[in-house]
């Protein structure tokens, strides 16, 4: 099996590497990756050494990735702009890289038939939920942030090749992530940073919004189950079943680190933030035999030791451009908020 993975330098595509040369000896992967401000060569680190995984940078716009997917036998394409608030200051590269970049990417693996091809997309395209019931793969699609209408775009186009050109291939819908290797400008990596640091964590609005959390082992073992079992035009939800609200996540990590819960602030909200999501996954469960195993106490512990054992990665991230990005959107943020 020759497998090619798109934005396989960034959280979850790395975390997938490791998962599948880990899982499935005889398979052969190549990452395909711009490295944007987000890619990160040194997650993908142990697996480069190991010799079973290629590396090209390439931006998934480039028609040079035709060349690139000919002779895979799948192609798994998480490669993608990611983060909410960047979409909401600008959302330009979100619409290039999301909806251009993945319809390049679909074009390609449909001229040079790529057996299977795995879109891993959002429960975020789903919108937001009020305080009762849970998204399920039926649910209308109402994308709220630049980001989610970007990923509802290109899930539609997905899904328009299979439907035109019998184009073979699966979505998957995931909620939030954790773990190692997660860019801090993501709430847990961003709460247990600053909580490290003795330094404020920024909390949206009152706290109240509620995401459910996955452990990114979960994942990526629920990718490889569609991957391997999944039939082609379908959608499948992933969860993990663990809904929190902000602000008790924040005191959870507050307590692991042994610090006062006075480190909260609360600043502006984001526009249009949604309220809460809630994965119902019963499809993916029933049909792949795929139940996430990390139980989410047990998942957080680990995740911050990750994060304490990585000071020197957090330390390199957390320098240079990404430092500028803090210090102007969470500083002009308390300050709005104080106003
Ligand atoms: P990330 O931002 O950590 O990584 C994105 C990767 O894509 C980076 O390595 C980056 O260099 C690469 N990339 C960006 N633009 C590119 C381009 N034009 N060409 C080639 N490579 C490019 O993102 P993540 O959190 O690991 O998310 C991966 C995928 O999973 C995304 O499609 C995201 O929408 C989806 N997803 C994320 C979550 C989550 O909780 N993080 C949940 C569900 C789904
Ligand atoms: O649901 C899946 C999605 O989860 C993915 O598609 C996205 O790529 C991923 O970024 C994530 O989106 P969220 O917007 O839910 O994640 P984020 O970590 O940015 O924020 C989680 C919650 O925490 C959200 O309610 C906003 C809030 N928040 C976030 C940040 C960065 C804060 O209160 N303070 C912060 O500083």
């Amino acid at each position: 099996m020759k497998l090619l993975v798109t934005g396989g330098a960034g959280f979850i595509g790395s975390n997938f590497v490791h998962y599948i040369l880990g899982k499935h000896r005889e398979w052969k992967v190549v990452v395909l990756d711009k490295l944007t401000y987000a890619g990160n060569l040194k997650n993908l680190e142990p697996a480069l050494q190991e010799g079973r995984c290629g590396f090209v940078q390439m931006d998934i716009c480039d028609r040079g990735v035709l060349e690139q997917v000919q002779g895979c036998d799948a192609v798994v394409h998480f490669a993608a702009e990611s983060h909410v608030d960047r979409s909401i200051e600008d959302a330009s590269a979100f619409v290039r890289t999301n909806v251009d970049g993945t319809h390049n990417m679909v074009q390609a693996c449909h001229q040079a038939r790529v057996p299977r091809f795995l879109h891993v997309s959002t429960d975020e395209v789903y919108g937001s939920l009020g305080e009762e019931g849970q998204f399920t793969e039926e649910s209308n699609l109402q994308p709220n942030s630049p980001y989610a209408a970007t990923k509802a775009a290109s899930d539609l186009i997905v899904l328009a090749y299979v439907r035109t050109h019998k184009f073979p291939a699966m979505v998957t819908r995931c909620s939030n992530n954790y773990g190692p290797y997660q860019f801090p400008e993501k709430f847990i990596p961003l709460m247990i940073a600053q909580a490290m640091a003795g330094q404020k964590l920024p909390v949206y609005g009152a706290g109240l919004n509620v995401r459910d959390w996955i452990h990114v082992s979960d994942h990526c073992s629920a990718l490889d189950a569609v991957l391997q079992r999944g039939r082609e035009g379908e959608v499948y939800n992933i969860g993990g079943g663990c809904e929190l609200r902000n602000i008790d996540l924040a005191k959870r990590i507050l307590r692991a680190l042994d610090r006062p819960e006075s480190l909260i602030q609360f600043v502006t909200d984001r526009p249009g933030h949604d309220l809460r999501y809630a994965i119902n996954c019963e499809k993916t469960s029933r049909e792949l035999d795929w139940a996430p195993a990390v139980q989410f106490d047990e998942g957080l512990a680990q995740t911050i030791h990750w994060y304490r054992d990585h000071q020197q990665w957090l330390d390199d991230l957390r320098s240079g451009q990404y430092r500028d990005y803090f210090q102007k959107h969470y500083v002009q943020r308390a300050k709005t908020f104080a106003q």
